[in-house]
């Protein structure tokens, strides 16, 4: 494929992905519009807690009431928070949480990032503060993109969000001669039948000597194994390959990368991910066997590890 067949096939999924999505789209954009009566600027702050975003003027009653509306039509928010002068959505995930484990490795500045699988664009609002020369992020979901445009509407980011999905990385970059210093893989990767096809894209998009920060389920094992739910894990019926460490590594020196570098390994527990009013659906706390440590499939409990990964 050259250049120019890239860059229409890549406009050919965005067509496709808007007429897919007509209905929920409309929808959506019906509550961004509640959105349109409010002049007032907003300043982003990250705060140890999630995304802070308060006006410069205090806001009226009709104004709040604006922002409940709009932020209660773009339910279920998993990733977040975020604090809307004095709305809090209190997202099914508290995502500072992972975000803060792997900031300390971080650095963007004046770098061209992107974070595949990037949800509402959580952790993209919270890079801002390292001052990187662009940031874009790729989710397939019109919801999330929705729930992106809502906190963006307050942000006035820079921020560049495809509807794109890992398997489109490689068209992308061709097609715009885009290639990033720094990529995200978080959360992503064991929902792929594909994990080092994943992988490979996921290096296609680094310029050389770029770094890739990723997270996976992974089972507590030494050997080269790797866990395949048969039908579901902690009810995701989208979890299909759960790596232990050595074989992640494995598959990411079979995608060409070449250091592997474990910086965290934590268990998922109910504080970090937990049912909330901001979801009308179950959470962990309801896939996990209280009294058998494992979940409901009779699987181990959820836990990530976090990885560096380089391309030389
Ligand atoms: C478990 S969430 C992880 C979200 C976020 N990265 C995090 O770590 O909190 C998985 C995300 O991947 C997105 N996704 C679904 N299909 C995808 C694909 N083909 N490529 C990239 N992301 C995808 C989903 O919409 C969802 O936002």
């Amino acid at each position: 494929m050259n250049r120019t067949q890239a860059r229409e096939y890549i406009h050919k999924l965005c067509l496709e992905f808007e007429r897919k999505n007509t209905k929920l789209n409309a929808k959506f954009l019906q509550a961004l519009n509640l959105l349109d009566s409010l002049k007032t600027h907003f300043v982003l702050e990250s705060s140890h807690q999630g995304i802070n975003l308060q006006p410069q003027k205090s806001l009226s009653t009709y104004e709040q009431d604006a922002i409940f509306q709009a932020a209660s039509a773009l339910k279920p928010w998993r990733k977040g928070p975020f604090t809307i002068a004095d709305l809090k959505i209190d997202s099914e995930w508290q995502s500072f949480i992972k975000f803060h484990l792997i900031a300390p490795y971080l650095n963007l500045q004046d770098k061209e990032v992107l974070d595949v699988g990037c949800n509402n664009g959580y952790y993209l609002f919270e890079m801002l503060q390292f001052a990187p020369k662009s940031l874009y992020g790729f989710d397939p979901s019109a919801l999330y993109r929705a729930q992106f445009r809502f906190i963006d509407f307050f942000a006035r980011s820079n921020i560049n969000f495809y509807p794109l999905g890992i398997e489109h990385l490689k068209e992308f970059c061709l097609g715009f001669g885009k290639y990033f210093d720094c990529v995200f893989l978080l959360g992503v990767l064991y929902h792929r039948s594909d994990p080092i096809v994943s992988l490979k894209n996921l290096n296609f998009a680094l310029k050389s000597g770029g770094e890739a920060f990723i997270d996976s389920l992974v089972i507590e094992s030494d050997e080269d194994i790797c866990l395949c739910p048969k039908k579901s894990y902690a009810k995701m019926s989208n979890v299909y390959f759960i790596p232990s460490i050595s074989t992640l590594q494995g598959w990411c020196d079979r995608a060409g990368f070449k250091e592997f570098e474990l910086l965290a390994l934590k268990k998922t527990d109910t504080n970090e991910q937990r049912k909330s009013k901001w979801i009308d659906t179950l959470s962990l706390e309801d896939f996990l066997h209280a009294n058998t440590d494992t979940t409901i499939e009779g699987y181990p409990p959820p836990l990530r590890g976090y990885f560096r990964i380089k391309k030389i």
